[in-house]
């Protein structure tokens, strides 16, 4: 039988912290709000001049290094990520070139929160099938580049920050050990406009002008309420209908990695489904909302930290803008 084990991850963020009290010089907003609201102290921004892709590769030489793959052992590569370095082509070709590999495969995944999620299943599937058996799958983000740092952006620009996180996944043959069980990915589009970014839109003529921009159109736009809401009941959804159908109970988890979008959405994931702080990781104090890194980043650290070992029965759980959310399963 094929399946698929992660046989190494990694993460980088960059170095420049930036403090809930940097972000009162820049707004109207305060550390008692964003703290109480969110559960964020601090967040990662990149210097100018560096995208996503540059992130990306440094999160996936590390996970390389932890997998003891050279680079050219990477047969395929998936890149998720909703802040890419260009328009097109994707980050996947780019960062292709920076690891100097052939002229293998590279897939760009537009699923936002819940991007490495679908990107896990999609490289899993892809194993499974027997297409490849050595797939690099990264989530990447560089938010700071693309938000409105003043007081009419404040309700995304404290919210976000920038990093990433990488994996490597590889076949194995044996099911007693490590290895991904199943994933359950769902979208509902009546709810995109709840938080997308319009512009530039192919549906436009032209598709960006000074007026777009100047009417905000470029940054993201969010309705906080409604995406709270969705989420809570989403989460806690996906990971039941997860562990059901695989007959397997909560109290067998030993972690549950959330996508990291609000202290308090985890917060209520975690109580509705009876589990102790332990059981659910949060580092979003440290690094805010990194979209498609977010898993990931957190996957890396509890692999590093010690928290899982390898055989720990783990779930990756996203919610986010499209709306898409979905879990995966997996012996670590
Ligand atoms: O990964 C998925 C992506 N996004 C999410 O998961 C976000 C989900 N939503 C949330 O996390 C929350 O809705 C937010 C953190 C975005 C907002 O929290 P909230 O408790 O829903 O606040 P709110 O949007 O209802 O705003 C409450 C007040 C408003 O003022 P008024 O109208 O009550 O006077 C806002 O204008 O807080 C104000 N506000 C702020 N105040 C200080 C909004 N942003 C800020 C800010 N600093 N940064």
């Amino acid at each position: 039988m094929r399946l698929t084990r992660i046989a190494g991850t990694g993460h980088y963020l960059p170095e420049n912290v930036v403090t809930n009290q940097d972000l009162e010089k820049l707004m109207d907003t305060t550390d008692e709000w964003i703290q109480a609201r969110t559960g964020i102290k601090e967040r990662r921004f990149v210097e100018p001049g560096t995208g996503s892709t540059d992130l990306g590769l440094l999160a996936a030489r590390a996970a390389l290094e932890e997998a003891g793959w050279e680079p050219e052992d990477i047969q395929f590569i998936v890149f998720a990520t909703l802040s890419p370095d260009m328009y097109f082509p994707g980050n996947g070709v780019l960062l292709q070139k920076e690891l100097g590999l052939g002229e293998v495969g590279a897939l760009d995944v537009r699923n936002q929160c819940t991007g490495f999620i679908y990107g896990l299943s999609a490289a899993d599937a892809y194993i499974r099938m027997g297409m490849y058996d050595r797939i690099l799958l990264v989530g990447a983000e560089v938010h700071s580049a693309g938000m409105q740092m003043n007081t009419e952006g404040r309700d995304t620009a404290v919210l976000f920050g920038d990093g990433a996180g990488a994996v490597c996944l590889e076949v194995t043959d044996n099911s007693d050990s490590s290895h991904i069980i199943w994933h359950h990915l769902h979208s509902d589009g009546r709810f995109a406009e709840e938080l997308c970014m319009y512009v530039p839109s192919a549906k436009r003529r032209p598709w960006l002008t000074k007026e777009m921009i100047d009417e905000g159109l470029i940054y993201p736009h969010m309705n906080g309420r409604e995406v709270f809401r969705h989420a809570v009941v989403k989460f806690h959804a996906v990971i039941m209908e997860a562990l059901e159908a695989q007959g397997l109970s909560v109290e067998s988890l030993k972690l549950v990695i959330p996508h990291q979008a609000n202290e308090r959405i985890t917060e209520g994931v975690r109580k509705r489904l009876g589990l102790s702080n332990e059981t659910v990781y949060s580092n979003i104090a440290r690094y805010g909302n990194t979209t498609a890194a977010s898993i990931p980043i957190a996957l890396s650290e509890v692999v590093k930290d010690g928290t899982i070992e390898r055989g720990d029965f783990v779930c990756l759980v996203a919610f986010g803008s499209g709306f898409t959310w979905g879990s995966s399963l997996f012996y670590y």
